[in-house]
């Protein structure tokens, strides 16, 4: 079968004075086509610095990632960034909205970078605004949202390229048990409907379990959820964020990523 997604000894360190911090180690993953695939693991673990190399946002110390069979580190920015607004849809961490423009506009950005027309972007996002249940908010700007609402926008974002690969960060950490449902359903209805593949960051077990396929990330690498050996597997296991990776995620807000 045909791999949406392959990383290939794929290691990240970061370097602050002397001090390395080696957070992906010779990492190796292969997803087929089409599947919805569940990423777990403790906080500080580096599943945020694993989704960043697969969506092309960051840079591996060393290693390979191949979306749809082109290696995405070797294209030049100028191509890198046209690959991603045509193949990826990446929902962050912590939605990274513009705060001047309004939910549209927001959800319609990545189809104008596009070239779309704005009449015909600004519809499209419309639609897909309504599909995260955000029909009465398409005129809010992300200060006037909920946090969970911004979160539905930048779903909304990302879904609408109808890319072939979504990569996405806690999609549902900010949301309700019935609105993380609604979310579930519009993820499995396009990968049936459009065999979108998503990669999912989860803390959560039961969305991670609904998923085709988990894995662990575990000492800079992924092994498969279902190694029973594995005793921090458990959710009571699962800690708070770590201080520096809050610190990290701040630093993100500053920087725009369509
Ligand atoms: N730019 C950076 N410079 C230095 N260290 C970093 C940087 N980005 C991340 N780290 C460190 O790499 C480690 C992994 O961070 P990452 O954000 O990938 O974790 P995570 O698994 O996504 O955690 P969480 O579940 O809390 O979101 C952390 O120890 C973090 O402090
Ligand atoms: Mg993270």
């Amino acid at each position: 079968m045909s791999k949406v997604l392959q990383c290939c000894q794929l290691s990240k360190s970061y370097v602050q004075g002397d001090i390395e911090t080696k957070v992906l180690n010779n990492l190796e993953l292969s997803v087929d086509k089409g599947v919805l695939l569940a990423v777990v693991g403790s906080s500080g673990c580096g599943k945020s610095t694993f989704l960043h190399l697969a969506g092309a946002l960051d840079s591996p110390s060393s290693g390979k990632v191949l979306i749809n069979d082109i290696d995405i580190h070797q294209l030049s920015d100028k191509e890198r960034a046209k690959f991603r607004n045509e193949h990826i849809g990446f929902i962050y961490q912590f939605h990274h909205l513009m705060m001047e423009f309004n939910a549209q506009e927001n959800v319609a950005m990545p189809l104008m970078i596009r070239g779309e027309k704005p009449k015909k972007a600004l519809l499209a996002a419309k639609e897909m605004l309504d599909q995260v249940g955000l029909s009465h908010r398409i005129d809010y700007r992300p200060s006037q949202l909920s946090g969970g609402e911004r979160q539905r926008v930048a779903i909304a974002r990302a879904l609408v390229t109808k890319p072939s690969l979504v990569l996405a960060d806690e999609p549902t950490g900010n949301l309700d048990s019935d609105t993380a449902e609604q979310i579930y359903q519009l993820i499995r209805s396009l990968n049936k409907t459009a065999k979108t593949s998503f990669v999912i960051v989860t803390h959560d077990l039961v969305l991670a379990n609904r998923m085709d396929r988990q894995v662990k990330l575990v000492q800079g690498q992924l092994r498969p959820l279902s190694d029973k050996s594995d005793q921090a597997l458990s959710p009571t296991s699962i800690t708070t964020k770590s201080a520096s990776s809050i610190k990290d995620n701040k630093s993100q807000l500053s920087e725009r990523h369509v």
